[in-house]
This record gives C-alpha cells, sequence and structure tokens, in this order.
C-alpha cells in the first residue's frame, strides 16, 4: 500500500508562529510535527510515501525527510500550489498512487494508542472500499462528521455541518482502494471552493463501500489547528514521555521494530545522533539491544 501525506496550508491560524515555518514542521514537544503522520503511515506497514505540501515549502520537507532511506522509506515530494482541498491530493499524487489501494494522513494529525499499530495493520490490507476513522469530540462542527446508525453503520458524511447529527469527527486519515484517484477527478468545488475529502467519503459511502471505525476512549486524535490545541498536543507528548521513557514517533525506532532497517542502520544513527534527548533516546534504544543479544542475565542486571 502507498502513503501521501498532505501538509498544505498556510496555517494561517497560526499566525505569526507560522511567518516564516510552515504549520507541519513546528514542534510538537521533541519534534516536528511531521514525524508523527510519517509515523502513523509506518505504524500502517507503509514505506513508499508521497509528500504533498506548497512550492514554497517543499525544500524544507526535503532538507529534514530527504529521500526517507535511513528509515527504509521511499519519500517523494509534489506541491499543491493552492489549498484547493484535501481530496485534490489524489489528482495530484495520481501518478503516484497508480490505481493502487493507498492510505491519505494529513500532516497536522495525531494518533495514539494501544493497538493502534494493528489497526492500522489491518486497515492496509484494504483491497475494496474505503476505511475511515470516527473520533467522539466536543465540537463536530469544525470536522467532517459522520452520521452513525444504531448498528454503527455510516448513514452520512457532511463536512463542518452548522448543526452536527453527530459527535463523531472523521479524522484526517483515510484508506482507499486504487479508484481513489478517479472518483476525485469527478468531484466538483465546494462552496468554500475546495474539493473536499468528505465528498469523496460520501461517494463511497453512497457505493455501500466505507468502512467507520471508532477510535474508542483508549485512543488520542489530536489535532494542532489553534495554538491551545497545538499546545495540548505537545503537553499530551511531553507527559506521556517524560513519564513512560518511550518515545512517541520516533521514526528510527518504529522503522527498527517494523523491520524496514537492521539493527547496524539504527546503531549508526543512534551513534551519530546529536546530544539531544531525543539522540540520548535513540542510543538507550541501542543499549537495550545489546543488553537483549547478551542474553536474558544481563538484561535483568540491567
Ligand atoms: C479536514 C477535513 C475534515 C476532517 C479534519 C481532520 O479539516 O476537511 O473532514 O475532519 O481535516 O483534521 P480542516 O483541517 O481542513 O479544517
Amino acid at each position: 500500500m502507498k502513503g501521501i501525506v498532505l501538509a498544505g496550508g498556510n496555517g494561517s491560524r497560526l499566525y505569526p508562529m507560522t511567518a516564516t515555518i510552515t504549520k507541519q514542521l513546528l514542534p510538537i514537544y521533541d519534534k516536528p510535527m511531521i514525524y508523527y503522520p510519517i509515523a502513523t503511515l509506518m505504524l500502517a506497514g507503509i514505506r513508499e510515501i508521497l509528500l504533498i505540501t506548497t512550492p514554497k515549502d517543499v525544500d524544507r520537507y526535503r532538507d529534514l525527510l530527504g529521500d526517507g532511506a535511513r528509515w527504509g522509506l521511499e519519500i517523494s515530494y509534489a506541491t499543491q500550489a493552492l489549498p484547493n482541498g484535501i481530496a485534490q491530493a489524489y489528482l495530484i499524487g495520481r501518478e503516484f498512487v497508480n490505481h493502487r489501494p493507498s492510505a491519505l494522513v494529513l500532516g497536522d494529525n495525531l494518533f495514539f494508542g494501544s493497538g493502534l499499530s494493528r489497526l492500522l495493520t489491518s486497515a492496509a490490507r484494504l483491497a475494496h472500499g474505503a476505511h475511515i476513522f470516527a473520533c467522539r469530540v466536543e465540537d463536530p462542527e469544525r470536522y467532517g462528521v459522520v452520521e452513525l446508525d444504531a448498528q454503527g453503520q455510516p448513514v452520512a458524511i457532511v463536512e463542518k455541518p452548522q448543526a452536527p447529527r453527530s459527535n463523531w469527527a472523521v479524522t484526517g486519515l483515510y484508506f482507499y482502494d486504487g479508484r481513489a484517484s478517479d472518483m476525485a477527478r469527478e468531484l466538483r468545488p465546494s462552496a468554500r471552493g475546495e474539493l473536499e475529502i468528505s465528498d469523496l467519503n460520501a461517494r463511497y459511502l453512497a457505493a455501500g463501500e466505507l468502512a467507520v471505525t471508532r477510535l474508542g476512549r483508549g485512543f488520542a486524535w489530536l489535532d494542532t489547528g489553534t495554538p491551545e490545541s497545538l499546545n495540548a498536543a505537545s503537553q499530551f507528548v511531553g507527559t506521556l514521555e517524560t513519564r513512560q521513557g518511550v518515545k512517541i514517533a520516533c521514526l528510527e525506532e518504529i522503522a527498527l521494530t517494523q523491520g524496514f532497517i537492521d539493527v547496524d542502520t539504527f546503531a549508526r544513527m543512534a551513534a551519530t545522533a546529536p546530544a539531544s534527548d531525543y539522540g540520548r533516546y535513540l542510543r538507550s534504544l541501542l543499549s537495550d539491544l545489546e543488553i537483549d543479544a547478551a542474553g536474558p542475565s544481563l538484561r535483568v542486571a540491567g
């Protein structure tokens, strides 16, 4: 399965933070925001990734991520000149997707939860139809909203409804079969002038081919559209990381555990990483691995 990260927009709600830095490169606690959606795709087992951003920002992402080879990824880049809507990713990414199943994740969406990896891996097996994730929120009018029947089946999807029919917001993570680009071509701009991802989802729904998984209490879905939510996301990540001594969205660690890179490659990155908290974390993982390799008695002693 292929993956698209959409990191467009001009981040105007975060001005002046975004006056010279694109929103998805702002930090969430200890790493750039873009690490989190990339981690989400990696946890789904996806290695071929197209990053779509603005012409102005594309070189910044290239500087940060390169071709992704150090994480065992193949990252390529494309640009979206104007914020013409999320579904436009499937027009821009048409050749990349090439009629294959794909996942799309928004560059400002953070997912965290126990069992997330299992959920994503199973979604990535999708061959037909579309699969989206819904999360209960207090302010559904800010999102795409899915109305569900008593059996939890989707009935309707509306983008930013003034009078939401449910509290289930559609998260910025979508899995589609190989028809997504063709279906996106049939969409027409909405009243706000955008090709809406909710309209693409509504088409799959109308064809009876949309699966919706509700993310329950064990999951956190955070977005970062306002200073308040950006700060909340940083605090959430910081609290968990500090308390538990693990890192969320550490791309080197995920690459290793997913088998995208071998231990030697990981060891080289850990050894050369700067003396930051992140770098120390990589080295601590490496010493755990070395202890593991030396046998159980040492691990207990360690
Ligand atoms: C977009 C989508 C919306 C979705 C949200 C998730 O909204 O249009 O359907 O619920 O992402 O973050 P936007 O961020 O463009 O306001």
